[in-house]
């Protein structure tokens, strides 16, 4: 299959390397425009049933393989997005591919049980084997649908255990029990959740009001008035700009301190605190592992709770399994969510956080034990294939690449920042970002934008050093073009 496609017209002649996935083409391999006349025209058809607004090309999924995306016009592009930073192990990896060959496997997936209330006997082992191999020093786990949908559940996890602490023991009153229908106080309390300015935290309502990247997720809805902190933005690079990028953390941690005193006097208490430990849509924005040292002392001086985003970071593109890892916090957060890489969405948390009566967190579904089948192939590859050092030496070598073609195009591209495989960089304004990044995707490559003008990369846990030799190769020949 690969040699006919490659052998049609191959832009980079790379030397041969073994590839962690068997069967990857060469390199990209550009036949038509992209998006080409086939998705062009799935595009129209799509859009007669459904909005297809934000539809870039359509994938060929029988094909796709490993790094490389292959779409409806059988151009073989090189994923550096991945499918919005899921997909750990590329496409059609041949240990996935083969997971639902089992048949006992098969009747897991196709008998999707509602878990929350008629689980399969063999979930609790299916879950303790989860918890005792990823779960970041927390001792429960619970599986949600989504990103947006594991963030907001976990806030309700938060606001049973604030208000827990205030009213102890006692079961609720009849007052409570009547106005909690009716989206009335005391039973649906003035609390609320503090986010940070670019922060993304989901777009359902409730993930919504913590949202604060851009507008056009926003306009139109009503929603809360939840406070929103500044976020520090650092000065790259970091060893050259410490001392303002120091003062970027002390303002927003003076920020933060701050608007919990403002709420309080407001008698809107803020109950936790949710942060992306680096900021992903919002432009890759990292702050130090003191500042969040830091953050969590003002979180635990107001009795609130400290829950970490890792729908993004997590999953191991930055080299460790958590981000949070990286920041040596003297005890544990309270929650930590997941999604994306993870096949499955839910989050980590700790006991203090558990409710205390049934349906008070829950959905249908609670996850999808077909996801957590694939979730378990994933870990086991990523331990038998060392992927999280693939990632530390990958992202070296990214990050230096991106470096030197930052001195080399100074006046077009600057601030290479992030860990492991989780970077970014910026170009010097919107519009010629967006040229950049067409201009990438007709040379074969797929990267995602983040913030304002940057553009960020979301490669697959098996991108390897002659991956990004390829992208770096293209990516200066875009450059040179757009000087
Ligand atoms: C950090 C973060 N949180 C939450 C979400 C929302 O996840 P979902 O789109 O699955 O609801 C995203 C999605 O991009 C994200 O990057």
């Amino acid at each position: 299959m690969w040699s006919k496609i490659v052998t049609r017209r191959v832009f980079f002649k790379v030397r041969f390397c073994s590839s962690l996935v068997p069967d990857e083409p060469e390199g990209p391999c550009v036949l038509t425009d992209v998006p080409g006349p086939c998705s062009r025209k799935l595009k129209k058809d799509l859009g007669k049933d459904q909005y297809a607004g934000e539809v870039t090309l359509f994938g060929n999924y029988q094909k796709s393989i490993g790094n490389y995306l292959v779409d409806a016009d059988d151009n073989v592009l090189l994923d550096m997005f991945s499918q919005i930073a899921t997909l750990p192990l590329g496409y059609n990896h041949p240990e996935l591919l083969k997971l639902f060959q089992d048949d006992k496997k098969l009747k897991t997936m196709i008998n999707r049980p509602a878990l929350g209330v008629f689980p399969g006997e063999d979930q609790p082992k299916r879950i303790h084997s989860l918890v005792s191999q990823i779960a970041p020093c927390l001792p429960k786990i619970n599986l949600m649908m989504c990103g947006a949908c594991a963030n907001e559940q976990v806030f309700k996890n938060v606001f049973i255990a604030y208000q827990r602490k205030k009213r102890g023991q006692e079961g609720f009153t009849d007052e409570e029990k009547t106005t909690a229908v009716i989206n009335q106080p005391p039973g649906a309390p003035n609390l609320c959740i503090l986010s940070f300015c670019g922060g993304l935290h989901g777009r359902a309502l409730g993930a919504l009001a913590s949202t604060h990247t851009k507008y056009i997720y926003k306009i139109d809805y009503p929603s809360l008035d939840w406070p929103i902190a500044y976020f520090p933005r650092y000065r790259y690079p970091l060893d050259e700009n410490e001392r303002e990028n120091i003062e970027e953390d002390k303002k927003s941690l003076a920020h933060v301190e701050e608007l919990f005193a403002t709420y309080k006097k407001k008698e809107t208490p803020v109950a936790g605190v949710i942060v992306e430990p680096i900021q992903g849509e919002g432009g890759n924005n990292e702050a130090s592992a003191l500042y969040f040292q830091e953050l969590q002392k003002i979180i635990k001086r107001n009795n609130a709770y400290l829950v970490f985003n890792e729908i993004q970071t997590g999953g191991g593109s930055t080299g460790k399994f958590w981000c949070h890892e990286y920041f040596d916090l003297p005890v544990p957060p309270d929650a930590v969510t997941f999604s994306k890489k993870f096949a499955v969405a839910g989050y980590f948390h700790s006991d203090e956080l558990t409710p205390d009566k049934p349906f008070r967190v829950f959905n249908t579904w609670m996850g999808d034990p077909g996801k957590v089948i694939i979730l378990e192939a994933i870990i086991k590859v990523m331990r038998e294939q060392d992927l999280l050092d693939n990632v530390l030496k990958v992202g070296a070598r990214l990050k230096c690449g991106l470096v030197e073609l930052e001195e080399e195009f100074c006046e077009i591209m600057d601030s290479v920042r992030g860990v492991g495989t989780f970077l970014a960089f910026n170009i010097a304004n919107e519009e010629l970002r967006d040229t950049v990044l067409h201009k990438l995707l007709r040379k074969g490559v797929v990267l995602g934008r983040c913030g304002e003008s940057g553009l960020r990369l979301r490669p697959a846990l098996i991108f390897q050093e002659h991956h990004a030799d390829i992208f770096l190769d293209i990516l200066r020949q875009v450059l040179k073009q757009c000087k």
